[in-house]
């Protein structure tokens, strides 16, 4: 982009070395250093920003986590407030009929599909799933898994709610390409949960996934007692919420409180000694067990509205993205005394 500059942050754990970076005219700078970036610079970063309470100057284009009164929602925003910053948030850049521009969702659920997967496989053989490497490509992936699984995931039954979506559309991929049978794939979305949770169909699969973009309040799509009543019988031994909403007040998948991580990938659900084990993968970054082709397409898909970004002022999909971060930003200044 002409009159642009680009600084890229040296970072050891990326896939993409710095020299692809260099090879297209990036300039590389530090690890950590965008807050002593020019006033005027841009920060693009993916995840939440590590909690603190310096304010923020800059403008910020990243996913903050903060616009559905997820924990700490407010100090977030207060921390744009105090600054005087903007968050564009890449939740919610959406197209002209509010399609989100850019998602990682189909690589999620294929990853988390996929971690599911290992899990079970750990399960079966009494252990519990170690510590989880991303892989150089999706090929890497299924193989790997299938492999784990004895050969082929034949015989393996799963579920997947919010399956129309790009994560639940992940999800289903990976299963068929691991080989479960298409009638052992149920795909849930929001005709059949319409009649309302907490649903037993769930306990009769080895593998759920949770799939939902949730925006509302909704039943619980299973309960810790149901899982107990279910007794020894049960079939369901892994849970994959790739929905990951961990902390929003109305999570439908009530039964585990934390978000787990590459080193530690499941946490175990407390079912009684006399029932068979249960354990739950809720890693909220997904997409980084396929870092290359889950960035790329991302990327690939960001980079119009990213192309009109010097336009901001007048280009709808940042005008709107504008305007939603000050409604949120208010609402946090009220809820933190600033207003
Ligand atoms: N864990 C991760 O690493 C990770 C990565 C990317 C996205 N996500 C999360 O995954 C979720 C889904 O993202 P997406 O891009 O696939 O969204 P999406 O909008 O493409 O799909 C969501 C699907 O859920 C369905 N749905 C919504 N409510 C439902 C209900 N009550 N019952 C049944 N189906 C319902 C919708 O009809 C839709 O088909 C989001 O919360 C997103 O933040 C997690």
């Amino acid at each position: 982009m002409p009159g642009l500059r680009f600084f890229v942050e040296h970072d050891e754990q990326r896939i993409f070395d710095d020299s692809e970076y260099e090879a297209v005219g990036c300039t590389l700078v530090e690890n950590n250093s965008w807050p002593t970036a020019p006033p005027t610079a841009t920060i693009i970063g993916l995840k939440e920003l590590q909690e603190s309470t310096d304010p923020l100057p800059h403008t910020h284009i990243q996913f903050a986590h903060c616009y559905k009164n997820q924990a700490g929602w407010s100090s977030v925003l207060a921390r744009f407030h105090r600054g005087g910053g903007t968050l564009y948030d890449l939740e919610f850049l959406n197209d002209a009929s509010g399609r989100r521009v850019a998602a990682f969702g189909f690589h999620a659920g294929f990853a988390g599909a996929a971690a599911g997967a290992l899990a079970l496989s750990s399960q079966q053989k009494g252990k519990k799933l170690g510590h989880l490497q991303p892989f150089e490509n999706e090929d890497a992936m299924v193989a790997t898994v299938k492999q784990l699984l004895g050969g082929s995931g034949k015989g393996v039954k799963a579920l997947v709610i919010g399956a129309l979506g790009r994560c639940g559309r992940g999800a289903v991929d990976l299963f068929r390409k691991i080989g479960l049978a298409e009638d052992d794939i149920l795909k849930w979305d929001l005709d059949e949960t319409a009649k309302g949770g907490p649903f037993s169909e769930i306990l009769d699969v080895d593998i759920f996934v949770n799939c939902i973009y949730l925006n509302s309040q909704i039943p619980s799509f299973i309960t810790r007692d149901q899982i107990i009543g279910a007794g020894p019988q049960r079939k369901l031994s892994v849970v994959v919420d790739v929905s990951c909403d961990t902390t929003n007040p109305f999570n439908p998948i009530p039964i585990y409180t934390i978000n787990t991580t590459f080193a530690e990938p499941t946490v175990a659900v407390d079912v009684g000694a006399q029932n068979p084990a249960l354990s739950v993968i809720s890693i909220d970054h997904l997409p980084t067990l396929l870092p290359r082709e889950a960035s790329e397409q991302f990327s690939m898909d960001l980079l119009p509205s990213l192309l009109e970004f010097p336009n901001r002022q007048t280009a709808r999909v940042w005008t709107d993205a504008k305007k939603l971060f000050e409604e949120k930003m208010a609402a946090a200044a009220v809820a933190e005394g600033l207003a």
